[in-house]
């Protein structure tokens, strides 16, 4: 094979594709490569190729091996060091042709994070099934019982006899107000135009009412965001239930950040979304353990001796209700959850906000 592909290929291929000589240096480099590599076929070319990866030297080698035995090989999930500190995950090939080494790189990361958010959403909705199964078995009964012990409370002749009618009716309530919690908002979203800063503003004053006056919370706002169509008590309970991990993980002293972003050509599910709208909430506690990472969504699961686990897996509904997703990445030091909202209408352009509260500077809020 001659050193250069026929450039109407190379320039054509969707996927990643370079010619790397005997002494490991970049001979060819299609459009493709130099956009997944973040490079410029002028730069790139006549450099040796730990230049363009200087963070997968174990990758490197494994060329090199190939470079002297002839065999090919395939890497399937291999994080690839790119400039500008990013990592990616890549399906990296590497066939000898001749003296030289065609590297072809498939980026994977959006289609292991359609995977994950498939399975996870598939799972969630099995689990919300048993729950309402579950929640209708429990509260019939249960209403006959707080039904039968207000009837006997009026028959028992003494006050201390009735303090056992009440604590029966006082865990039969507490038992059906959890269970409530557990199935979610009962009503579907009522979706009008929302700013969402002014749902962010409102979580903002709520954590900081409830927390010690240790909590810094910084606003990271981007008021370019359009109106969202969207149910704004929906989406405060859903906010506000990821603020307050963030907030308890930090246990009141530390920082929570606010951010808001537009994320454009965003696929959610299947769909994908000229815009959405992201919303970070981070913290700087001590990160989600390895254990717990799989299953934060599902209800009933916390680290907390008094938490009932339900928080996220609602907020979880209340998102899915919306047609977003939330995703987090954590680890010691920074945690994020990430809300992803499109804007339904596609006539919904990027505009200056009026009357937006927030500006686009990062800001430390005062205590309220
Ligand atoms: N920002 C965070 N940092 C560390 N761990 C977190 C964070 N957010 C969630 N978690 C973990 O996820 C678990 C589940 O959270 P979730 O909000 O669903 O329930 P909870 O906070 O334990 O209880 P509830 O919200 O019902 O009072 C938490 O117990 C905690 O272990
Ligand atoms: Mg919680």
């Amino acid at each position: 094979m001659s050193k250069n592909l026929p450039q109407h290929i190379l320039e054509n291929l969707n996927t990643a594709v370079l010619l790397i000589d005997g002494g490991l240096t970049i001979r060819a480099i299609n459009p493709s490569a130099e956009m997944l590599l973040q490079t410029g076929a002028r730069q790139a070319l006549g450099q040796p190729l730990t230049h363009l990866l200087p963070r997968n030297q174990a990758f490197i080698e494994a060329m090199h091996t190939t470079l002297l035995s002839g065999h090919p090989f395939t890497e399937h999930g291999l994080r690839l060091g790119v400039p500008v500190g990013r990592w990616i995950t890549v399906d990296c090939t590497v066939t000898p042709t001749g003296p030289d080494l065609l590297l072809e790189i498939n980026p994977i990361d959006r289609l292991l994070r359609l995977a994950r958010e498939e399975t996870r959403h598939d799972q969630h909705a099995a689990s919300r099934a048993v729950i309402r199964g579950l929640a209708h078995e429990i509260k019939n009964p249960l209403g006959g019982l707080r039904g039968a012990a207000q009837l006997l409370e009026r028959e028992l002749p003494s006050e201390s006899l009735k303090e056992y009618t009440r604590i029966i009716m006082h865990e039969a309530d507490r038992l059906r107000n959890l269970v409530d919690r557990m199935v979610g908002p009962k009503t579907l979203p009522r979706k009008l135009p929302v700013n969402i800063h002014q749902v962010m503003e409102h979580v903002r004053k709520l954590i900081l009412a409830e927390a010690s006056p240790r909590l810094r919370v910084e606003r990271n706002f981007d008021p370019s965001i359009p109106d969202l169509q969207a149910d704004s008590d929906q989406l405060i309970q859903a906010i506000l239930n990821i603020a307050r991990n963030a907030v308890q993980a930090i246990s009141g002293d530390g920082i929570v950040r606010l951010r808001t972003r537009i994320e454009r050509q965003f696929t959610i599910g299947q769909k994908r979304h000229r815009l959405a709208a992201r919303i970070d909430i981070e913290d700087n506690g001590p990160g989600i353990s390895e254990e717990l990472r799989e299953q934060i969504f599902y209800p009933m699961v916390t680290s907390k001796p008094d938490g009932t686990g339900l928080g996220l897996s609602i907020a979880q509904d209340i998102i899915d209700q919306h047609g977003g997703v939330i995703e987090f990445t954590s680890q010691p030091g920074c945690t994020v959850f990430r809300i992803y909202l499109p804007f339904e209408s596609a006539e919904n352009g990027i505009r200056t906000a009026p009357g937006t509260t927030a500006g686009s500077a990062t800001e430390e809020n005062q205590h309220v």
